[in-house]
């Protein structure tokens, strides 16, 4: 507390930034003057640099002690710092994760907590690109209120496998919704001022073996998918950095492969920003050559450390092209004046918690997806007179996710019981509930109803209690975290017979799953009614109850298939799972192994429709408590494919309705592709009209010999619906060839 009192006198000391006033753009620092383009400045800085302060920011630290090194000067404890050089007036970055909100890693703020958002995966549910942004633009705020100016956010890698320990991150399976709402986010967080990252570039997608996988997968099949998220998210949200990965990618470390970073991050799609690796993900100092322009915590393994003394004989020798030292030191300088470090340097001062708990809470509201509603038996009235609340410690709070992108949550004691383990893993292993009790919120809702808890530890006692209620609210969790996946999608510690017991004791069951993304349901044919509600963030408690009671209307939808069986997995048997691997990157004498995409672009529901099977539930699914009609669709061709339609609220209750439009059938060939989607607001019985224009890049095929897009000629078919499984209308229309630019 004291620590905070101080800073908020000497803003700028706490900060290790600099304060630029703009009364010092004097002809001595020419970059200073902001009326000048972002390039135009980085120029002129260049310029007035050293070598050795050029170096200087090429290497970043954990931004506080490790083992006994001492935090670096300056650092005001976070994943990652880089000291500025106060000569020249610019600023140190101080680097925190993460997407979900302002982490502080092992408490090394004491006391710091921060505002959770819930989960990425429910952000992405809201299908609201304004739910992602107003969430960006809150922990941004934090962000820079604590005296960041980097956010490690941004994860958008796809979800190829519902197994994957942080799916929960990152926004689904779709390249279009996943880029669309990453790229919300990252425009939110930059908007206060701070750089976002996009992470983790590329094909992260399993945490098994994470920094061994070697991902095998068509250029082709990888500009549509993985990429394609990137190259949305990047063009939306225009984030200052790029995060380099720690799989390798067709044989070549993300952070030091040449095709990706030269070729196509910074060659195709002209990306300006800089390129900094993932802590630890630096293998050689020729990763410079490969596009790599700053490693991050160079002090985090002995033996690395690339970006210093080993980098600077690198340029002197010629193993790193000379002319790379101006062109990474550029591109953070660049990102910088872009974004505004220099004008608005963070200035610690007091988060308002209540107000930013409303923005968590509005977007757990929007992404919390009702799966199945037998007989209307949501929402509850709030005239029940016995409920029974079952297992998920609702009393006490919801389950957040783990890593490095858990937040230590504001607004009460939380509770946080560690998994064990060693080192990395033993960080990461703890299971933290967000105080905000489900339990207490749902007898807020129905202030006459007697409640009666049961922790389900014991199904005997849960089916007892559940015989004497008038409706049984079973809370069920997953846990996930960063660093490993999910053996399999069960409910873990005997909750599915929890559940199913439950069940039968009274067939008025209402299961609410807390999850790090899709599992299974063996228990679905008993069960009335089930919610996923994902990890709700700080309010999640009071997000549940209100869906639950009809304060808000459901409006979510599911960014990820959910299964019937991982069989329905193109690897069934998770890649890596029987190897053992160490702890941190580049240790020991672990050979990589390769994880096969043979899928393609063909992620999640793409390779259920290409399949012919039927999952649990379809990407896109979601319930509401009132119906939705659509009628009128016109789809025009030509150059670009446009499509318009009405979408009604037939029912009796204000909703949200999320109509989708995707591709279906492409010059003959069937397809599935989602290539547009609306969240429409609808009063009972209103109708509102919406068009929307297919990005042409989900249209076309990329063709790996040219380096182009190519829409083909020939004929398109398109269906709107409420899912990827479920045809409301369709209509065809012809396209004329066109080639893009990649
Ligand atoms: C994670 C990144 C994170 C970094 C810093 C890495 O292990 O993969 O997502 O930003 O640590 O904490």
């Amino acid at each position: 507390m004291r620590a905070l009192t101080i800073c908020l006198l000497l803003a700028s000391v706490c900060t290790g930034a600099a304060i630029v006033r703009p009364a010092a753009a004097g002809q001595d620092k020419p970059w200073l003057n902001s009326a000048l383009s972002a390039d135009e400045r980085a120029d002129l800085l260049l310029k007035d640099m050293t070598p050795s302060e050029k170096l200087s920011l090429l290497r970043g630290r954990i931004g506080f002690s490790l083992e006994g090194t001492g935090a670096p000067h300056g650092a005001i404890g976070s994943a990652g710092f880089v000291p500025g050089i106060p000569r020249l007036g610019i600023p140190s970055l101080q680097e925190t994760d993460a997407g979900l909100g302002i982490a502080n890693p092992l408490g090394v703020r004491p006391g710091d907590v921060a505002t959770p958002l819930p989960s990425g995966l429910a952000t992405a549910a809201s299908f609201d690109p304004s739910v992602a942004y107003d969430g960006g633009a809150m922990i941004g705020r934090q962000a820079w209120r604590k005296g960041f100016n980097v956010l490690l956010a941004g994860g958008v890698n796809l979800a190829r496998d519902p197994r994957n320990g942080r799916n929960f991150e990152y926004f689904g399976e779709d390249p279009l919704l996943a880029g669309t709402m990453d790229g919300e986010a990252i425009r939110g967080i930059q908007d206060q001022h701070v750089i976002s990252t996009v992470k983790h570039f590329v094909l992260n997608d399993q945490e098994t073996g994470r920094y061994y996988a070697n991902a095998v997968i068509g250029e082709a099949a990888m500009r549509e998918s993985d990429l394609l998220a990137f190259e949305i998210a990047i063009e939306r949200g225009r984030p200052g950095s790029v995060m380099c990965s720690y799989n390798l990618i067709n044989g070549s470390y993300g952070c030091g492969n040449a095709h990706l970073l030269n070729d196509v991050l910074k060659g195709d799609w002209h990306f300006p920003g800089w390129v900094m690796s993932d802590w630890g993900a630096v293998h050689d100092v020729r990763d410079a050559a490969g596009g790599l322009d700053q490693e991050s915590a160079g002090d985090m393994r002995p033996e690395a450390g690339f970006f210093g003394k080993r980098l600077d004989a690198a340029l002197a020798d010629g193993t790193v092209p000379a002319a790379r030292l101006n062109d990474m030191v550029r591109r953070i300088l660049r990102s910088m004046f872009a974004v505004g470090l220099f004008e608005h340097p963070p200035v610690v001062s007091p988060v308002n918690y209540e107000a930013d708990s409303a923005i968590a809470q509005r977007a757990a509201e929007e992404g919390i997806v009702l799966l199945k509603n037998s007989n209307r038996l949501l929402p509850l009235t709030g005239r029940e007179k016995r409920i029974a609340i079952i297992g998920g410690f609702a009393e006490n709070g919801v389950l957040s996710g783990g890593g490095s992108s858990q937040v230590l949550p504001a607004g009460g004691p939380y509770i946080a019981n560690s998994l064990g383990g060693k080192g990395l893993a033993a960080i990461f292993r703890k299971v933290i509930y967000d105080p905000s009790s489900p339990a207490k919120a749902i007898g807020d809702h129905a202030p006459n109803a007697e409640l009666r808890f049961a922790d389900g530890r014991y199904p005997s006692e849960a089916v007892k209690l559940a015989a004497w209620a008038d409706v049984v609210i079973v809370f069920a969790e997953q846990w996930m975290g960063e660093g490993l996946d999910a053996p399999d999608l069960t409910l873990p510690s005997g909750q599915d017979a929890l559940i199913a017991a439950v069940t039968q004791g009274n067939p008025k069951t209402i299961v609410v799953l807390e999850t790090g993304g899709p599992v299974l349901m063996p228990w679905l044919a008993q069960a009335a009614a089930v919610v996923e509600a994902w990890y709700p963030g700080v309010k999640g408690g009071e997000a549940i109850a209100n869906v639950l009671f009809g304060a808000v209307n459901p409006s979510g939808h599911l960014p990820m298939t959910f299964p019937a069986d991982l069989k329905q997995n193109p690897r069934p048997i998770l890649p890596g799972s029987d190897g053992v691997f160490p702890d941190l990157p580049g240790g020991g004498a672990v050979k990589p192994f390769d994880v096969v995409y043979s899928e393609g672009s063909d992620v999640g529901y793409r390779g259920i429709a290409k399949r012919s099977l039927v999952p649990l539930f379809p990407f896109g699914y979601g319930l509401s408590y009132t119906t939705f009609g659509l009628t009128n669709l016109m789809v025009t061709g030509g150059q670009s494919l446009t499509v318009d339609f009405d979408v009604t609220n037939t029912g009796t209750v204000a909703g949200k309705a999320v109509p989708q439009v995707y591709l279906i059938a492409k010059t003959g060939a069937p397809v599935s592709r989602l290539i547009g989607f609306s969240k429409v607001a609808l009063e009972a019985g209103q109708t509102r009209h919406v068009r929307l224009t297919a990005d042409p890049r989900l249209v076309a095929d990329f063709d790996a010999q040219t380096k182009n897009w190519r829409v083909q000629d020939g004929s398109y078919e398109i269906m709107v619906g409420y899912s990827a499984g479920d045809v409301a209308l369709k209509a065809r229309t012809s396209l004329t060839a066109r080639t893009l630019a990649p």
